[in-house]
Order: structure tokens, then C-alpha cells, then sequence
């Protein structure tokens, strides 16, 4: 490792941040650590664009970790509703609970502390201490391991264990020595991922801006760039089909309360049969009976004893879009019915229920399930807030 390099990072960096990062951002230069807090959560799989619409939102409604941790989860999934990956929410909710329990409602300023909070993992530990308490903790999400791995040259890949403790260890070498200067230097490293050091098109490549590490970072001065850091290439994530009920009595649509550990854990959404494996290079259409009946369609969806009772006062099913949605890990082919009732059959203790499409702006949906509730609700002139 070069001793010059490590020695002028942080100051170099600091530096660049002046001139080139970004500026003025509303999560920036707070150092309430629950608002520190909320804006890392909500920047981990979000574009800043968003962000600045949402995170001025979530503080105005939960403005307080005590706020936070006293409304029911459903509330804080409805207002996380679009921001997608909602075990965040979740774990948010939980997160503020066991600080009011376990920590008086007080947020640790230790990143070891702040690690063993639910959803915390240690980078973003790392950014909590360092911009709310001025800590000198690193921080490692994957625009800095990008970042590292370029200017150390590091060739192994980053997901593997040795390489990732050893990403650690130059993260911790290059802090600045004041523990005021962790702010601007923690924002500055994330500003220069996001928009220079980029995984595509890193500046130095493009010749009309000039790095500053140009001259030390040795997959710059090795043509190592694009190359850096090394990746394993992923399979393809598999693909399902479902099919999902959408049963509507006058304005209005029977949702169901998704468990907490599926995929859209908590969320409302439609009743929806058991994914099935697609088979590779089938049509997209291609697993679903293109003449299901109403009968098949309620016994893939709803609970046994439901089925005669909402039988009896259905119009004939028809067949609807079919949505297709990417998940981290998975692609999932949703078939929507159409089913109309002419009664609105009792539901009680099967998470389901009659929603009016009026008032779905409260409820926590899944954003492909809102979109498509949206496109009824717009039909029918109601309002659904974003
Ligand atoms: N991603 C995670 N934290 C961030 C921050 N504070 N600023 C910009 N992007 C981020």
C-alpha cells in the first residue's frame, strides 16, 4: 500500500468534496441521530431523487424515534409504501421500539452497539456514528468497496470473505485523524462512488474530468478500471407464476394481509395462489389454464370454507393483465382474475378484508398491486394517494 496515498486520502477526498460532491442535501449536516438514522435507511436501495421527496415526508410523520416505535406497523408500511424492499420498514419499526426499550430511547453512539440494532448492518453503523456523533468508524457499503478495490488494486473478489476483511482494514487506515472531519469525509466517500468513481463510467475513463487519484490508483495507472473489482458472475434468477384474485363488490376489493416473513411481509395485497416454477423458455402465459374456472381460481387462493359461500354470489371470472415483477432474487409472473361479487361474504381472522378503493392511500401496498388498484380506482374517478 502506498504510504503517501493513505497518509492525503481523507484530506484529498475532504477536498474534492468541496469542489465536486454533492451539496445541500437535507439528511446532510443533521446530527439527530434517529434523522441520521432514517436517511441511511431510506438511501440503501433508493435513489437520492426519491429520497428527497419521501425523507422530508417520513420525518414529518414520525418525527420522533418515540413517534416511530408508537404507531402500528401498518402505518409506517403505509408510508414507506413505493419506497420498495419493505423489510427495511420493518425492521425501522422494530429498530425504534428496541431503542425506546433497550436504550431509553437514546440511539448509541458506539458502532458496535449501533450494529446489533435490527437492520443495521455494519457499514451503515458506520455512517450512523460517524455523521451523528463524530465517530471515527469506517464505513463499507459496495460504491466504497468499488472504490478501495481500485485504488488498492485489490483482485480477489469482493464477496469473498478474505477480501471483504481486508477491504475493512484499509477503510479503517484511511479515516481522517479528527473525529470532526468524519461527516464531510463518510459523505464525501459515498458522493464519490455515487458520481465518479462509478461502476461504468468512472470519470477517468471519460477524459473531461480529472480524478484526483488518477496518478495513485493503481487500476487507473494498471488499465485495470472496468476490471475492478472483480465480480462472480450471478445466475439468472429463477421465474414464477401465480394467480391473484381480484374480487370487487360494488367500490369495493377483497385484499389480504401478506405473513411477515413472505416476500411483501405485512403488506396488503391481492389473495394470490402458491407460486409455481416456470419452466425455462415457456411462454410467459404459458403455466397458467387459459380457461381456469371461478371454482379452480378460488380453491388455488382462498381459504376451504370460503369457497361455496363467495361461489354462489360471483359473476363468471375473467381473465385480467398479467404483471411481471423483479424481485432481488426472483422474477415473478402475476396473473390477475377479475371476479365480481354480488354479496361481501364475511372474512375474519384470514388477514383478509374489504377495502373501498377510496381508501387504499392507508394501507401498505406492494407497487405493482397499488399501480393496478390505481388504474381501477382512477376508472372510477376515486382517489389513491401516492
Ligand atoms: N447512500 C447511503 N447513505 C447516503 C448518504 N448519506 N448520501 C448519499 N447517498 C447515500
Amino acid at each position: 500500500m502506498s504510504e503517501a496515498l493513505i497518509k492525503h486520502f481523507a484530506i484529498k477526498l475532504i477536498a474534492w468534496h468541496g469542489k465536486d460532491g454533492r451539496q445541500g442535501l437535507p439528511w446532510q449536516s443533521i446530527r439527530d441521530p434517529y434523522a441520521v438514522w432514517v436517511s441511511e435507511i431510506m438511501l440503501q436501495q433508493t435513489q437520492v431523487a426519491t429520497v428527497l421527496e419521501r425523507y422530508p415526508r417520513f420525518m414529518k410523520r414520525f418525527p420522533t424515534v418515540k413517534s416511530l416505535a408508537a404507531a402500528p406497523l401498518d402505518d409506517v408500511l403505509a408510508e414507506w409504501a413505493g419506497l420498495g424492499y419493505y423489510t427495511r420498514a420493518r425492521n425501522l419499526h422494530a429498530c425504534a421500539k428496541q431503542v425506546m426499550v433497550e436504550f431509553g430511547g437514546k440511539f448509541p453512539a458506539d458502532p458496535v452497539l449501533l450494529e446489533q440494532l435490527k437492520g443495521i448492518g455494519r457499514s451503515t453503523a458506520g455512517a450512523i456514528a460517524a455523521f451523528a456523533f463524530h465517530e471515527r468508524a469506517p464505513i463499507l457499503d459496495a460504491n466504497v468497496k468499488r472504490i478501495l478495490a481500485r485504488l488498492f488494486g485489490i483482485e480477489g473478489a469482493i464477496q469473498e470473505k478474505s477480501v471483504n476483511d481486508a477491504l475493512w482494514l484499509i477503510a479503517k487506515t484511511l479515516l481522517p485523524k479528527k473525529g470532526v472531519d468524519m461527516p464531510v469525509y463518510t459523505q464525501a466517500l459515498m458522493d464519490f462512488g455515487a458520481t465518479w468513481c462509478t461502476s461504468r463510467k468512472p470519470v477517468c475513463l471519460s477524459g473531461e474530468k480529472k480524478c484526483p487519484f488518477e496518478k495513485e490508483c493503481q487500476a487507473n495507472l494498471s488499465d485495470q478500471v472496468l476490471l475492478l473489482p472483480r465480480k462472480v458472475i450471478k445466475a439468472k434468477s429463477p421465474e414464477f407464476n401465480c394467480d391473484m384474485l381480484l374480487l370487487r363488490h360494488g367500490d369495493s376489493v377483497l385484499l389480504q394481509r401478506r405473513p411477515d416473513k413472505a416476500i411483501w411481509g405485512g403488506l396488503w395485497s391481492l389473495p394470490e395462489s402458491t407460486w409455481r416454477a416456470k419452466e425455462k423458455n415457456s411462454k410467459p402465459s404459458a403455466n397458467h389454464s387459459v380457461d381456469l374456472t371461478a371454482k379452480e381460481l378460488l380453491q388455488l387462493v382462498l381459504p376451504e370454507e370460503k369457497i361455496s359461500s363467495t361461489l354462489r354470489s360471483c359473476k363468471p371470472i375473467e381473465r385480467g393483465v398479467e404483471i411481471k415483477h423483479i424481485f432481488t432474487h426472483r422474477r415473478l409472473w402475476m396473473q390477475i382474475w377479475h371476479v365480481t361479487s354480488s354479496d361481501a361474504m364475511k372474512f375474519s381472522g384470514q388477514d383478509l378484508k374489504w377495502v373501498p378503493l377510496r381508501q387504499l392511500g392507508k394501507y401498505g401496498l406492494p407497487q405493482p398491486i397499488k399501480l393496478l388498484l390505481q388504474g381501477l380506482s382512477l376508472a372510477r374517478g376515486d382517489g389513491l394517494r401516492n
